[in-house]
């Protein structure tokens, strides 16, 4: 099986896995940081976001032949501590209810406050409209992300 020279959350690591394998099952399976989640495998939930060279990017459909050279930070790396400031909006507000997507909506608004300090709610919505989630905690969500650019 050919071998694949990744960093992840600053550290370098060298992997083993066919080219084709998805990076979220690198992550999870071969590098144990199961905080990036499984949701649907097809791209359409936003479960699985990582940052990849500081973009949010669904690690379900990047292969670990396509990852090549790139950062990739997954929830664990984003802060130490969970000090990242949409991590403390996050428990300020008290957004999980079962927690599940959460730290896909974590990696996501993080990238995304990255690109727009400043954001309306519109553009929170807008930014955020791709990530699931089932217990429909939307609201909270949005405010979370505007205290975090506050
Ligand atoms: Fe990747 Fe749903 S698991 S988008």
């Amino acid at each position: 099986m050919p071998a694949f020279n990744i960093t992840v959350n600053g550290k370098a690591h060298t992997v083993h896995a066919d080219s084709d394998t998805p990076l979220l099952w690198v992550l999870r399976d071969e590098l144990q940081l199961v905080g990036t989640k499984f949701g649907c495998g097809i791209g359409q939930c936003g479960a699985c976001t990582v940052h990849v060279d500081g973009e949010a990017t669904r690690s379900c459909l990047l292969t670990i032949g396509q990852a090549g050279e790139r950062k990739i930070t997954t929830i664990e790396g984003l802060s130490e501590d969970n000090s990242h400031p949409v991590q403390q909006a996050w428990k300020e507000i008290d957004v999980p209810q079962c927690g599940y997507c959460q730290a896909g909506q974590i990696m996501t608004a993080s990238a995304f406050l990255h690109s727009n300090p400043n954001p309306t709610s519109e553009d929170i919505r807008g930014a955020m409209q791709g990530n699931i989630c089932r217990c429909a905690t939307y609201t909270r969500i949005e405010k979370a992300v505007s205290l975090a650019a506050e």
